[in-house]
């Protein structure tokens, strides 16, 4: 059962890239292992004591970011814009909750994907499918789906500026409670909504002003000035996590530093696999998806596997079995897993098995499948006697026309073309994921 960061390549791997140059592969893993790590470990324990707060039922987790983040889509707008919605959604619940908000981004690193089939047939040419842009790109030509090694630098330059930004956010003054009108974003369409954040945003203002009679400074309390946004990616492609994974000098254990959270995808979970090898040995909190084929046996053995030691705050089950399938198939995973006494976060991702192609092809989600989905699992968990920790969304602060309804957009299929930017997934916009934060935040106070 010895364990270190190369260990994986002894078993049984999916959904990886065929690199023709394998000499050129092994130059880019050398120079990433002496590159400084992206986090530091401690941090990554402390999301793991504010995770185990979660599995107790004292705070939650709300995680997102885009599906797939974009080399050409890198810009300051698109990550402060996603920060924004972060922070409007992280108030909303949290003053409605009365519990602290976990937030992680799916963000610095959110480059690798995977997919239902390894070539994608345009117009009888095949190519091999687009990975992410760690790997390969988009176009449809031959040259750009070819996997090229030196990619994996630039996903690493480009999550270390984008962390960068993130940190001077959360810490220089732009999440302080006293800025809280200014996170409105610029485009919010349904005025409804954004008079409802306002009207939030105001009643946080009176109560700094009260704090502040009281004789809080606010500019020298920590609590209201700063925020922390933790980074999390699928970590699907392990040539690259295994250069990032470090020895922390601390307490001698292995962390994956490309990202505080990690998590392994529906289709790369197999329990004698690559990715569950890979991730027994790290130490960093980390995540599982649990999709519509997973087993009651499979999950109690994953989970054994993962966090044998059944520590707080390590393992978060991610959900997404589908608004039509979540009452049949999740139910008896949950008993299971609170039978065994297994101490695990429960975060909702109403966003994968939601996803259907319209008519003319058109990847998309309807809004009121996803939150179908989440008032299910909300529910589920209240009949259980079990609490729901979390959600999980692929959403961004730009104004894009991915997914389909909700009240305050009047997005149709026929609409879905106009703004559809997404690399993979379609996401929510700001507009829907502020508004299902409202929805989440209603649900939380009936139940
Ligand atoms: C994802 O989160 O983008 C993803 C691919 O999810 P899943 O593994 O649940 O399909
Ligand atoms: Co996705």
């Amino acid at each position: 059962m010895s364990w270190n960061p190369k260990s994986w390549r002894d078993f049984p791997i999916k959904q990886q890239p065929t690199y023709k140059d394998l000499d050129k592969l092994k130059k880019i893993e050398e120079e990433l292992r002496n590159y400084p790590p992206l986090i530091f470990a401690g941090e990554a324990r402390e999301l793991k004591d504010k995770l185990s707060l979660v599995s107790k039922g004292k705070a939650f987790l709300l995680q997102g970011g885009d599906c797939a983040e974009s080399f050409a889509n890198f810009n300051a707008p698109t990550i402060r814009n996603l920060f924004k919605v972060l922070l409007q959604m992280n108030m909303v619940l949290m003053y409605s909750s009365g519990k602290p908000i976990v937030k992680i981004g799916r963000i610095a690193g959110q480059y690798a994907k995977p997919r239902s089939s390894d070539y994608e047939e345009i117009n009888g040419v095949k190519l091999p499918s687009y990975r992410g842009d760690i790997i390969n790109d988009i176009d449809f030509t031959p040259e750009a789906r070819e996997p090229k090694p030196e990619k994996m630098l630039e996903a690493y330059y480009k999550s270390a500026a984008t962390l960068n930004l993130i940190r001077a956010f959360a810490r220089g003054g732009f999440a302080s409670l006293d800025k809280v009108h200014k996170w409105n974003l610029e485009y919010v369409k349904n005025k409804a909504l954004g008079e409802k954040f306002e009207d939030l945003a105001d009643k946080i203002t009176e109560s700094l002003k009260f704090m502040e009679a009281c004789g809080i400074d606010i500019a020298h309390t920590p609590q209201l000035k700063q925020t922390t946004l933790y980074t999390s990616h699928e970590a699907l492609l392990l040539n690259y996590e295994e250069a990032l994974t470090r020895k922390d000098s601390f307490t001698d254990e292995w962390y994956d530093c490309s990202a505080h959270f990690l998590w392994i995808g529906d289709r790369t979970r197999d329990i004698d696999g690559a990715h569950v090898e890979f991730f027994r040995g790290i130490k960093n909190p980390i995540g599982v998806k649990v999709g519509p084929s997973m087993k009651k046996d499979e999950l109690l053995k994953l989970i054994d596997k993962l966090n044998p030691k059944n520590e707080d705050g390590r393992l978060t089950l991610i959900v997404r079995m589908g608004a039509d399938k979540i009452s049949d198939m999740f139910p008896p995973l949950l008993r299971a897993v609170k039978e065994a006494g297994k101490n695990v976060v429960w975060s909702c991702d109403p966003m994968h098995g939601n996803t259907y192609k319209t008519e003319g092809g058109i990847k998309t989600r309807d809004f009121e499948k996803i939150l179908s989905e989440v008032k299910q699992f909300f529910q589920i968990h209240k009949s259980e006697g079990t609490y729901a920790g979390g959600i999980h969304l692929e959403m961004t602060g730009s104004d894009v026309t991915e997914c389909t309804g909700s009240i305050s957009s009047t997005i149709t299929e026929e609409g879905l073309l106009s703004r559809y930017h997404t690399q993979c997934d379609p996401r929510l916009n700001a507009d829907q994921a502020l508004e299902l934060a409202f929805m989440v935040s209603d649900i939380m106070k009936d139940i």
